[in-house]
């Protein structure tokens, strides 16, 4: 039997693709509901209960962006403490957590940034995820994914032809996970380097390309490296 990994936030938008595609991980998604992650005694009842290897912690607060500035509160709580409390529980019951973060807590300026980089999050959401990364930190049996991802098919119909990031698809990262899931400390996670907008005309010819302007502070070279990532996937090749 292949040893039970718990998600939190299993009804998230990438919780929802792992559930519909993978084929070699023994997962639990637990959906708010379930699993609160604000709430310590819903959390314990789960380890209890279900006994898993791994937490896969998803459940946070993403989008929309401007939240991170207009309720600070509700970032502050699902990203920072709500993260904390699974760092808490995971050590009291000797679990391993492996923590969903952002490509984003990296300035985005130079590019290149590997995982020891010094890290100047763009945003408030970055702010909050790199509080996250914090408590997970501390402890020893963690993984952090600095992921740059974004759903299929491509949301917006406009994209950056001046901002370089590694986008890739939701799928591609639960094609990845059960070769990284052994792994310690902190890995990037993410596609090609390239412009979002040769990233997103290979799946939409219709998509248009947009510059982005000093004026709206958009980091230019978010782009992260990943030969870490690319070290490991060559073993199992
Ligand atoms: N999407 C991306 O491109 C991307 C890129 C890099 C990193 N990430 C990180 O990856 C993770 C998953 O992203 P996503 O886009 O799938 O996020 P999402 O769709 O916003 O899913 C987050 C889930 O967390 C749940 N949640 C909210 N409050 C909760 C609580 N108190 N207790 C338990 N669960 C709670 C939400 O439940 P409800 O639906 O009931 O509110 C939701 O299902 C996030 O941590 C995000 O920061 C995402």
């Amino acid at each position: 039997m292949r040893d039970l990994i718990i998600v939190t936030g299993g009804n998230g938008r990438f919780a929802k693709i792992l559930k519909e595609k993978n084929t070699k991980l023994n997962l639990k998604f637990l959906n708010r509901r379930e699993l609160n992650i604000l709430d310590i005694k819903s959390i314990k009842k789960n380890l209890l209960k279900y006994k898993p290897k791994i937490v896969l912690h998803t459940a946070g607060l993403s989008r929309p962006m401007i939240t991170h500035y207009n309720n600070i509160k509700k970032s502050i709580d699902l990203n920072i403490i709500g993260t904390a409390n699974i760092v808490k529980m995971c050590e009291k019951f000797n679990i391993k957590i492996i923590y969903f973060s952002t490509g984003y807590v990296y300035e985005g300026k130079k590019g290149n940034y590997s995982e020891d980089d010094p890290v100047k999050p763009m945003n408030n959401y970055a702010l909050s995820k790199l509080g996250g990364e914090c408590s997970v930190s501390m402890y020893n049996k963690s993984l952090i994914l600095r992921i740059t991802m974004t759903e299929k098919p491509f949301v917006h119909k406009k994209a950056y032809v001046n901002v370089k990031s590694n986008f890739m698809f939701h799928e591609e990262l639960v094609k990845i996970l059960p070769y990284i899931i052994n792994e310690n400390g902190i890995l990037n996670i993410g596609g090609k380097s390239q412009s979002i907008y040769d990233f997103a005309k290979k799946f939409n010819s219709k998509v248009k390309k947009v510059k982005a302007t000093k004026k709206k502070k958009i980091p230019l070279n978010q782009t992260m490296n990943l030969s870490s990532l690319k070290k490991i996937l060559k073993k199992i090749k």
